[in-house]
């Protein structure tokens, strides 16, 4: 059995969650690789609905081991409350592990995710305020604390004290706040610790046994290709990599392991917080694609910003992303546009481009260059036969599948696992 990894092609919010959770019905293993609770997975299923932050969506099939890979950082108080909620929601999570490796969001990252976004006045980046970027930032400067550190006491207190000290200078000389109690931060993380010592492991050991047996093995992404700090919009993205390259340092497999890389895109396109969307709407078309759509977060409630879909940006996505196919994600949404457009180039500093440029500042003045189809203007969440769809959603898929250069194998037309049209099998 191979292993697929599940990328987020757009910014974010595409619907991996559901995409995952269909998916893990035949999987050993899932493993979600980057990023922290400023991921909102929404699943639906016989349980209820979920917005995961932090756990896998297989977390609901009992055969289906679900990895935190050492690419997240965690917010344990976080995660023991969505071990709590979903176990009082009759979820089991003996199947859940916490690689050793993995990050752990502390007082002073959430606190200085606030602080620094306040510094930067009116070019905040609108981040979640979950600390994602400061613990990475930690990580690399080599002043992190992983899960693993929490089981050793002692050595945690000495690693604790010294990086506190250095946060408390910056907390009080720079920001001019209170300082953080190293006794109380060192309470409540020892507390974690213990509670979250059953789930955390080393994970590669374990990766490989589930591999050496053929089991399916899903690599699960968070945020989205455009939120990468190396090919989004700079510096209007997340801290860590959503690409299917960051699938593999982010759980620990060589990139040789990985035999698929599905794309998730949305039929249309959103963004949550700062940074340019060249196909953003401010219009009723905007509003209809919010609403319809529910489009506001899942972690901060924050309102979407809505948009057509960019195929410039999506072709960008694939080429980084190099993937092996797409899935498209509420495709029922656009039921009652007439007319729908596509961008398809760029029109910048009077020339037409059809790449997606790095810098911001480009990307702002980027005006896009639309080629309109008919819509379909009925409902389609009951249909599960692609040729069964109106003849317009067909044209629109397809014309998708051209321009992204990829075969699409999944359309979703509404939440439930079951409201999905497999087009063409992934394997
Ligand atoms: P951070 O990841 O909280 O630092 O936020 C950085 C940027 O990424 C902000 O624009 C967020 O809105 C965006 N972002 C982070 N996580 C997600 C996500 O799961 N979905 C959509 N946008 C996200």
């Amino acid at each position: 059995m191979p292993v697929i990894a599940v990328i987020g092609a757009q910014w974010g919010d595409e619907g991996k969650g559901k995409v995952v959770d269909m998916l893990a019905e035949k999987a050993g293993v899932v493993v979600r690789f980057a990023g922290g609770d400023n991921a909102g997975h929404t699943v639906v299923n016989q349980y209820g609905t979920f917005g995961l932050h932090l756990i896998p969506s297989g977390i609901f099939y009992s055969h289906t081991v679900c990895i935190m890979g050492n690419g997240m950082v965690i917010n344990p108080s976080v995660l023991i409350d969505e071990i709590d909620q979903l176990n009082r929601r009759d979820v089991a999570t003996k199947q859940l592990f916490i690689s050793d490796r993995a990050h752990v969001i502390m007082p002073y990252h959430t606190l200085l995710d606030g602080l620094e976004e306040k510094w930067r006045g009116g070019k905040a980046l609108g981040t979640t305020g979950r600390g994602i970027g400061p613990a990475y930032a930690d990580k690399v400067a080599r002043m992190g604390i992983r899960t693993g550190d929490l089981l050793d006491k002692e050595a945690f207190l000495e690693r604790l004290r010294s990086i506190l000290d250095y946060k408390n200078a910056i907390l009080t000389k720079v920001y001019e706040v209170s300082p953080l109690s190293l006794d109380t931060i060192y309470g409540q993380y020892c507390q974690y610790g213990e509670r979250l010592a059953p789930y955390i492991r080393e994970i590669t050991i374990m990766l490989e046994e589930a591999l050496a047996r053929e089991e399916l093995v899903l690599l699960e992404g968070a945020q989205g290709a455009l939120l990468d700090p190396d090919f989004g919009t700079y510096p209007y993205t997340t801290s860590s990599s959503p690409l299917a390259e960051g699938s593999c340092l982010g759980a620990g497999l060589s990139p040789t392991r990985i035999d698929r890389i599905l794309g998730v895109f949305k039929a249309y396109c959103t963004r949550v917080g700062g940074g340019p969307m060249p196909t953003e709407l401010g219009d009723e078309t905007g509003d209809l694609l919010r609403e319809s759509g529910h489009e506001y977060g899942t972690t901060t409630g924050r309102p979407r910003r809505c948009g057509w879909f960019d195929a410039v940006a999506a072709r960008f996505s694939s080429r980084i992303n190099g993937f092996t196919g797409a899935a498209i994600t509420r495709l029922d949404v656009l039921d009652a546009l007439p007319r729908l457009k596509i961008c398809v180039g760029y029109k910048l500093n009077g020339q037409t481009i059809d790449y997606f440029p790095s810098s911001i500042a480009a990307l702002d003045r980027c005006q896009p260059i639309y080629e309109e189809l008919p819509g379909w203007q009925v409902p389609i969440s009951h249909i599960r036969d692609y040729e069964q769809l109106p003849v317009e959603a067909q044209q629109y898929v397809a014309r998708l599948e051209e321009l992204i250069s990829c075969p699409m194998n999944l359309i979703s037309v509404g939440a439930a696992r079951e409201q999905t049209i497999h087009k063409m099998p992934i394997l």
